[in-house]
């Protein structure tokens, strides 16, 4: 059921994602298939030098478009250097993130607009939507509890930002039949039966 399969976790700051990407490629490896676990942006030398530049609260300058192109940038490369050797090799690519981050995050909270994204994103990559994506939904409380740190400068946004981002998830997940939404506000033990639950349940129904 999960060789070469392409699954993304995503949804608002501290919804739970990393934990969840992790314990789900632990069940996935339990069940005898080997499992890739990335980060986007991120897990190549220039995504993480990317990573770097958009996440640092000094970078105050940096318009929408710059964001959305630089995020574009480090999955193009991630795609290329990461994704396609391991899809290929029938392993099960997990992605802490995908597109559907910059849909809610540029396109719908920072107001380039999603279609647009979309667009860009399909001149971007070569291959622009995963096998399924997982959004985990929650609300600014219960995300606030979880981040208790610095912030960085995608997270200093502000209130109205990030209830736009979540809003910008569930619509995203409406749009699209490759998309599941998680209650994120349940403990981690059952956020991950969920998870499980309806990717495996997803899978089946194809
Ligand atoms: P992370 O900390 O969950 O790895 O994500 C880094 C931040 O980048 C997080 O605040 C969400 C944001 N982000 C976007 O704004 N657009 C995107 O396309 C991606 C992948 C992340």
């Amino acid at each position: 059921m999960f060789e070469s399969k392409f699954i993304v976790l995503d949804g608002p700051d501290g919804c739970g994602k990393s934990t969840q990407a992790r314990l789900l490629a632990e069940y996935i490896h339990l069940a005898g298939v080997e499992v890739a676990l990335f980060r986007d942006p991120g897990s190549t030398v220039i995504g993480e030098k990317i990573r770097e530049i958009l996440l640092d609260t000094g970078n105050v300058a940096m318009s929408d478009r710059t964001e959305l192109l630089l995020y574009m940038a480090a999955r193009a490369q991630l795609y290329a250097e990461c994704i396609v050797p391991a899809l290929a090799q029938g392993k099960c690519v997990i992605l802490d993130r995908w597109v559907s981050s910059t849909c809610a995050y540029q396109g719908f909270a920072g107001g380039v607009g999603v279609e647009r994204v979309i667009d860009i994103a399909e001149h971007s990559l070569e291959r622009v939507w995963p096998d399924v994506t997982a959004i985990l939904d929650v609300g600014l409380e219960t995300s606030a509890s979880r981040m208790n740190r610095e912030l960085d400068r995608m997270e200093q946004k502000g209130c109205d930002y990030h209830n736009k981002v979540r809003q910008g998830f569930l619509d995203f997940a409406r749009q699209r039949k490759d998309v599941i939404i998680i209650d994120a506000h349940e403990t981690i033990e059952t956020v991950n039966a969920n998870v499980i639950a309806g990717v495996e349940q997803f899978f089946k129904k194809l």
